[in-house]
């Protein structure tokens, strides 16, 4: 088994502007529905921290799928956001699902396994993702 990692910070007071700018499609062209839904209603009251971390997490996805994607010597194609999501088990964990195109590379690659861990704190929040590829 073979396997590749990636990781992302990002500055929650920078995601939370984006976001807040009302006539940008930011929102709707990086998150799904259920990621800003548990986001909007997360225990936190402060829903920009847990997207902040979901933006880190695709990120991640993306180094990672890269670093894949380099050892097996394919071009990685242009993935949309909303490909790469982040749903949690009935603990909290993160998990990773790939839809789409996203799906459909990790494929290719011979993804056999994608896993995840987040963490925020203030002002930044962070994602590390580890891709296990059959060998
Ligand atoms: C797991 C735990 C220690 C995380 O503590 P924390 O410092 O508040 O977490 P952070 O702020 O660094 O990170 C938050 C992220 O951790 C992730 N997370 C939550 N519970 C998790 C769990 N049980 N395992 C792995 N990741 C978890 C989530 O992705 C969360 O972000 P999100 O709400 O935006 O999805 C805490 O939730 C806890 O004590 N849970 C109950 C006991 C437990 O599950 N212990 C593990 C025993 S091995």
């Amino acid at each position: 088994m073979i396997h590749t990692v990636g990781t992302d910070i990002v500055h929650v007071p920078s995601l939370a502007e984006q976001l807040s700018d009302r006539a940008s499609a930011f929102a709707a062209q990086t998150f799904t529905h259920a990621e800003l839904a548990y986001a909007q209603g997360a225990s936190s009251g402060q829903p920009a921290q847990h997207l902040a971390a979901r933006f880190a997490a695709k990120e991640a996805t993306l180094k990672a799928l890269d670093h894949a994607a380099a050892l097996r010597q394919i071009d990685a194609p242009a993935l949309a956001m909303t490909t790469i999501e982040v749903l949690r088990d009935e603990r909290g964990r993160p998990l990773l699902a790939l839809h789409g195109e996203a799906s459909r590379f990790a494929e290719s690659l011979g993804v056999e396994r994608a896993q995840l861990s987040l963490s925020h704190d203030g002002d930044y929040a962070v994602a590390f993702v580890t891709i296990a590829l059959t060998g």
